[in-house]
């Protein structure tokens, strides 16, 4: 395998953008990366979404985003893992430059989700569950991970009051970070006062809907060498893909999230890292107890031990091992497509020492982890500034 590098992002505003079109935060943030990367062509351009026809009447997004970017002719594949999409773009772009097919590579996310009311999006977003054995019976994604909180709680005596700390910390990371859609500084007192949702989790226990697109150009080591930046070079040093079953009626133990421990697992291996050993995560905090799950199922902590460690402040913006200082799914917001690679943006960007005033001082590694419904597909992708 080649060597890869992360040498350009683009990223735009997040939030409830009417005035913008799928297309156009697409081409925003694609020329946004490319601009940064200082190339002006690439071999290839994978786009993660994962509902364009439900949210946007749109489909064969390969074809009309090529064209839109003026590359027609250029190979372009959309892929579709439900939220995990954007990382299944990354990972087919790394597999492309890895395996020598491509030199450079557009990775790019994109979702337009607020053209539609609430419920044709609930719709839209349940066709990510088991429509057999979840959908049909009325189950929406806040119904299915208030299971996997509740089962959480009465396994390790997780408490409501720890799931709304992990909103209290994302949206104080998110109110630093100026992509955010909620720039909103909440207490435990306003989460356990909003609107509950599906119990345990409240209105703030959940991201939002959001429009938002993001893109990544990633490029052979050469390559980026040829470029010149003056950037430490990062490189893409673990990539992991896993599946698990998608009925949460299907699983062995609802309290762990096999899917995410396998994609870590098979990442970790490639880049010969352990999980003590990262300087900074970004996880897919979908809704609050997911951000608990998915810190133990990536190995940061032992089972039952995510939402303490939330407690003690390990995981804020100057704790042990911080997570999700661009501010999460809970505060940046979840355009469900673009999600995977805006965590990858966040990352390159934190260990490039550009993240501003939520920079985790000193991060040379870092992990972003993508999940698709609660948890039926996963990806782990491990960066680190090249020695
Ligand atoms: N976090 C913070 N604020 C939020 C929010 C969130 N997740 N969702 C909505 N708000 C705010 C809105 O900005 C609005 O504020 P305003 O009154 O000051 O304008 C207010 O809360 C009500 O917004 P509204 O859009 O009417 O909320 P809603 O009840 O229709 O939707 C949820 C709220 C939580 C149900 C919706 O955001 C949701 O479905 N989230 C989960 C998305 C999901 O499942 N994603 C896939 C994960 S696998």
């Amino acid at each position: 395998m080649r060597d890869v590098a992360v040498v350009g992002i683009g990223m735009i505003d997040f939030g409830e953008l009417w005035e913008k079109s799928l297309r156009t935060m697409w081409a925003e943030a694609a020329l946004a990366a490319l601009t940064d990367a200082g190339v002006d062509s690439v071999d290839m351009v994978t786009i993660g979404c994962m509902s364009p026809g439900l949210f946007a009447g749109q489909e064969h997004l390969a074809s009309l985003l090529a064209d839109e970017l003026g590359m027609a002719g250029v190979p372009a594949a959309r892929v579709e893992s439900a939220c995990a999409s954007g990382g299944l773009a990354l990972r087919m772009a790394f597999a492309e430059v890895a395996g020598g097919l491509s030199d450079t590579v557009l990775v790019t996310g994109v979702e337009k989700m607020t053209d539609v009311d609430g419920a044709d999006a609930t719709f839209a977003l349940g066709t990510a569950a088991d429509q057999e054995w979840e959908g049909f019976h009325g189950i929406t994604f806040p119904g299915l991970y208030a299971m996997l909180a509740q089962v959480h709680m009465q396994r390790h005596g997780t408490t409501s009051e720890q799931l709304a700390a992990v909103a209290v910390k994302n949206h104080a990371n998110g109110l630093l970070n100026p992509h955010a859609q909620y720039h909103l500084k909440v207490s435990v007192e306003d989460v356990l006062a909003s609107t509950m949702v599906a119990d345990p989790l409240h209105l703030l226990d959940c991201s939002p809907v959001t429009d938002g697109a993001a893109a990544l150009v990633i490029t052979t080591v050469e390559q980026a060498r040829e470029l010149g930046s003056e950037r430490p070079m990062v490189k893409i040093t673990g990539s992991g893909l896993a599946t698990d079953t998608m009925a949460l009626a299907n699983r062995n133990d609802l309290s762990q999230l096999d899917g995410v421990r396998l994609a870590a697992e098979r990442a970790y291996a490639m880049a010969g890292r352990k999980p003590e050993e990262l300087h900074v995560v970004e996880v897919h905090d979908c809704f609050t107890i997911a951000e608990i799950m998915t810190t133990e199922a990536i190995g940061l902590f032992d089972p039952g031990f995510g939402a303490s460690a939330v407690d003690k402040g390990l995981t804020s913006l100057h704790g042990k091992i911080p997570v999700n200082p661009s501010g999460g799914l809970k505060s940046k917001g979840h355009p469900v497509g673009a999600t995977g690679v805006a965590q990858v943006a966040e990352i390159a960007t934190q260990l490039w020492g550009e993240a501003g005033q939520r920079q985790v001082e000193g991060a040379t590694i870092g992990l972003a982890q993508n999940m698709g419904g609660s948890g039926g597909s996963s990806t782990v992708h491990i960066l680190e500034v090249a020695s």
